[in-house]
């Protein structure tokens, strides 16, 4: 079987999405029309365009952009059962899908609206497309650890539909020691702590998500490469990093994908698995991700099953439950 058929069939499970990411700008028309939102794009073609990062900042300048076109909860079920459907033609079979409550209720739009879109598409997907999903809810990193806390109070009421919290938005200057207490709080209500670690950041952020937030895997980590003792820690707490090796590139954390990481992570023994992170902004869902890397790296059938079967171990699916992929 060739590499592309070989990718296209492994089972596989997606850990690092970005709901928000996944609009496609088709989608960003498609839902500007239905809220009677002028868009300051003409086009499809002209905001594509507009899609070229120098830097996670520059990115997530758009991102916010897109996200405004999100208004009602059947905008938020449109977007997710969208993903889920491209979830679907790729083989995934389970998605644990980040989302951003804040993007959102700073302009207004209740947290209910989001969760319930979000999670009505999650439901519909496992029963008509048979694919699960668990929820991770996002604090923005650039806002104020008060603001997290307000997010967290307003998440309560849902508690039964979110699995876990994570961390992400603007790195620098913004390190996960900020947000100690709310991480603290987040698990004393049975949240499962995640962050984005050392994208931009330093190895310094690696080591405050370890031992102030206590996460439980990290997003990216492509910066623990600095630090040999970081590296053996992180081995030794069998944390897995979720890689995106096309969101690297666009946002120039790696200059190319020749000299991507990730095969060097599997080299030192860390345990890696692929993403796609906010694949309509990347160029490449989830299996694109494969086969581009893949290419870059020579990497065998072996080590492609290796980065499926992680994403399976590595999820915070129930043992149980794991049992069904391992
Ligand atoms: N939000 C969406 N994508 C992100 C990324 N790659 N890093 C940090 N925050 C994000
Ligand atoms: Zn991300």
């Amino acid at each position: 079987m060739n590499m592309i058929n070989f990718i296209n069939n492994l089972p596989k499970a997606e850990l690092h999405l970005h709901i928000e990411g996944s609009l496609e700008p088709e989608l960003v028309f498609a839902l500007a029309k239905r809220n009677n939102i002028k868009l300051k794009y003409n086009s499809v073609e002209q905001l594509k365009a507009a899609y070229e990062f120098d830097c996670l900042q520059d990115f997530l300048d758009i991102y916010y952009q897109g996200a405004s076109v999100l208004i009602t909860e059947a905008d938020f079920y449109d977007l997710t059962y969208s993903y889920l459907q491209k979830c679907a033609a790729q083989n995934i079979r389970h998605t644990e899908i980040m989302f951003d409550p804040q993007t959102h209720t700073e302009r207004g739009i209740a947290f209910k609206t989001v969760i319930n879109g979000i999670s009505k598409a999650c439901i519909d997907a496992k029963e008509k497309l048979n694919i699960s999903s668990l929820l991770i809810m996002s604090y923005l990193r650039h806002l104020t650890e008060e603001d997290a806390f307000k997010t967290l109070e307003e998440s309560l009421p849902y508690k039964h539909l979110i699995t876990a919290v994570g961390l992400d938005s603007s790195e620098k200057g913004n390190p996960p020691s900020k947000f100690e207490r709310v991480f603290k709080a987040s698990v004393k209500e049975g949240y499962i702590p995640l962050a984005h670690a050392g994208e931009e950041g330093p190895s310094e952020y690696i080591w405050e998500a370890l031992d102030i937030l206590n996460i439980k895997r990290i997003d990216h980590g492509n910066n623990c490469l600095h630090d040999k003792n970081l590296i053996q820690e992180i081995i030794k707490r069998d944390l897995a990093l979720t890689v995106c090796p096309l969101s690297n590139t666009a946002l120039q954390v790696v200059d190319d994908l020749k000299n991507h990481p990730l095969k060097k992570m599997m080299d030192l023994g860390l345990k890696v698995t692929v993403n796609s992170d906010d694949p309509a902004y990347f160029g490449g869902q989830l299996n694109q991700n494969f086969i581009e890397i893949q290419k870059a790296l020579e990497l065998s059938k072996r080590q492609l099953y290796e980065l499926a079967k992680n994403s399976f171990k590595y999820s915070l699916l129930s043992n149980n439950e794991k049992q069904i992929y391992l």
